[in-house]
């Protein structure tokens, strides 16, 4: 079992001159005046299990609150996005400021922030959580996001977010400008109207995006995937489909080319779907996936779009999936490492 250690750095604090000019979405209502500027300690706490990390900006603490539920569910690390310089006590400043920062980062200039995540290795989904500001992502998570975008390449990013009423899809957008390479699942929101159905409306999404308290990813998740002489691994995602993929393994199979994009190999008998939650935002080159409609695994090698049908089982590792990226058919020995 592997334990990780998030190391932080702390950064020098870079402010920005104030420019507001307001923008056209709700603005926080009084209410939100009262959030508190206590310092937290900023060190993560490490579990055992190490699949899953839990990031997130909160002012007043609505989204402290929501991933401190997810922390607890599924027993994984946790660390608080901090701003350099924290912000102002008077909330008209604060606004002010906040609303500043959104502008400067549009002419390409990030506020300064506190920490920084050494690697995210390990870790099958980072959980990445804000509030809304002026209908973005509060600005300095879009700061943690650029810093780090090199890193999150390939990784699964769960984004959540609070806001009073405002919607999340604008963000989603900056996230995945943000950190173009990396994977997506589907997101969540609480608004005011629905932050008292907090436990309920986790527990569902981790269940959806199939994220559960357990045992860390090991070697019995990853697969050795061989054409010909050359070899690559792949990390698979813990469902009852994968399971019954790798159930049948070792298997050595031919592959056929479909689309100009994906290797294909349908199953008889098919692969079981009990369980398992459907549909697959923004598949990547190296993605596996389950075809539910046509039974059948496909090795992406080129972009595919989102489909409500699809199941991804894995993911094949670093640039391994070049083995894939060739013309026609393939032969391929897949096993359980
Ligand atoms: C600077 C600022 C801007 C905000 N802008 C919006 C907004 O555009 N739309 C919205 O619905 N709520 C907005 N809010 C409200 C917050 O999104 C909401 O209260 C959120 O739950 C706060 O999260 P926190 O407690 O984790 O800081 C804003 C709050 C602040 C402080």
């Amino acid at each position: 079992m592997s334990k990780f250690f998030l190391s932080i750095l702390i950064l020098i604090a870079v402010s920005f001159s104030a420019c507001s000019k307001s923008d056209d979405v709700e603005l926080p209502t009084e209410n939100e005046q009262t959030g508190s500027d206590e310092n937290n300690n900023d060190d993560p706490s490490t579990n055992e299990s190490g699949r899953y990390l839990v990031l997130y900006a909160s002012r007043s603490g609505n989204t402290k609150s929501v991933a401190q539920l997810i922390q607890s569910t599924l027993d994984c690390d946790i660390l608080e996005i901090e701003p350099t310089t924290p912000y102002e006590s008077d909330y008209n400043a604060m606004l002010t400021r906040a609303q500043a920062e959104q502008q400067q980062i549009e002419q390409g200039y990030y506020p300064s922030i506190k920490n920084s995540v050494d690697s995210f290795d390990g870790y099958d989904i980072v959980f990445v959580g804000y509030p809304i500001w002026f209908g973005h992502m509060a600005t300095y998570m879009q700061s943690f996001l650029h810093q780090h975008a090199e890193k999150l390449k390939g990784k699964s990013i769960a984004l959540f977010a609070t806001s009073g009423s405002s919607g999340i899809s604008t963000s989603v957008g900056e996230a995945q400008r943000l950190t173009a390479d990396a994977r997506f699942t589907q997101t969540l929101l609480l608004t005011s109207s629905t932050i008292s159905q907090m436990h309920s409306r986790v527990t569902e999404w981790l269940s959806n995006i199939g994220a559960e308290k357990g045992e860390s990813s090991n070697n019995s998740m990853k697969i050795k995937l061989t054409v010909g002489d050359r070899s690559t691994t792949a990390t698979m995602v813990d469902n009852p489909t994968t399971r019954d993929f790798i159930s049948r393994l070792p298997l050595t199979i031919t592959m056929a080319d479909y689309a100009g994009a994906e290797k294909i190999y349908t199953f008889s008998p098919t692969l079981t779907i009990e369980g398992t939650s459907l549909g697959h935002n923004n598949p990547q080159r190296g993605d596996i996936d389950f075809y539910v409609p046509w039974g059948n695994i496909g090795i992406f090698y080129k972009v595919v779009n989102s489909n409500s049908q699809l199941v991804n089982l894995g993911q094949i590792d670093g640039d391994g999936i070049e083995i894939f990226d060739v013309p026609g058919s393939v032969n391929v020995k897949i096993e359980q490492q």
